[in-house]
């Protein structure tokens, strides 16, 4: 663990993420109506965030593979992330899995604001996940309603019984509880998430019996 001052960094960081929910904010749908809860929910953090730990999480590994997707599609924030990426707080929190050994340094998240993140709030949590390739994030569900926008990486994504590739631009809604599962292939998977609602309780694995079907 390490102390880092990269908070303009984080800042610009955060200015550029949230212009991606921004420009989709018009929709008409659950999806606009989520991002305008998340926008709401932004309005309220200070500006400068508080210090953070880089955790020197391994899954860091994955971060240059995945800029060089993001870096075409979106400059600026690949840009950002090559700067401070490593640096940011990046962690796992899920219980152990014997049947999936070293999943725990091969996927993770990074929060950017949340309860205990730099950027504090206790309405909105708003991150990136990172998921290295030829990686099954199990199927999980958590009771906060989850929006995810994918940067960089084409990986397939399972949800109520239906799993499809989902390239980056895609705009992914988990309302609450709902049982959901990514499974990366050759690339890693970078994408933008938010919370809302219950942003306290943690994401948990979800019953075995959830059984997602392959990409169509
Ligand atoms: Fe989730």
């Amino acid at each position: 663990m390490r102390e880092t001052v990269s908070g303009p960094a984080l800042a610009d960081l955060l200015r550029l993420l949230r212009s991606r929910f921004e420009a989709a904010r018009d929709r008409s749908d659950a999806v606009g109506a989520e991002i305008t809860a998340v926008l709401a929910g932004l309005d309220q953090i200070g500006t400068t965030p508080l210090a953070w730990q880089a955790t020197d999480h391994p899954l860091i590994r994955s971060l240059p593979a995945a800029l060089d997707l993001l870096a075409p599609l979106a400059l600026e924030i690949a840009d950002v992330l090559s700067r401070i990426g490593s640096d940011l707080p990046w962690r796992y929190g899920y219980a152990a899995r014997p049947d999936q050994p070293g999943l725990e340094a091969a996927m993770g998240w990074a929060e950017i604001v949340g309860p205990a993140a730099p950027f504090r709030s206790d309405d909105v949590c708003f991150g990136l996940t990172l998921i290295g390739p030829d990686t099954h994030y199990l199927p999980h569900r958590h009771p906060a309603v989850e929006l995810y926008h994918v940067l960089a990486g084409t990986a397939a994504w399972s949800a109520a019984g239906v799993t499809s590739l989902r390239p980056p631009g895609s705009l992914i809604l988990h309302p609450a509880n709902l049982v959901h599962a990514m499974r990366t292939g050759p690339e890693p998977l970078l994408a933008l998430y938010s919370w809302t609602g219950d942003v306290i309780s943690p994401s948990v694995w979800a019953d075995e019996s959830f059984d997602p079907v392959e990409p169509r």
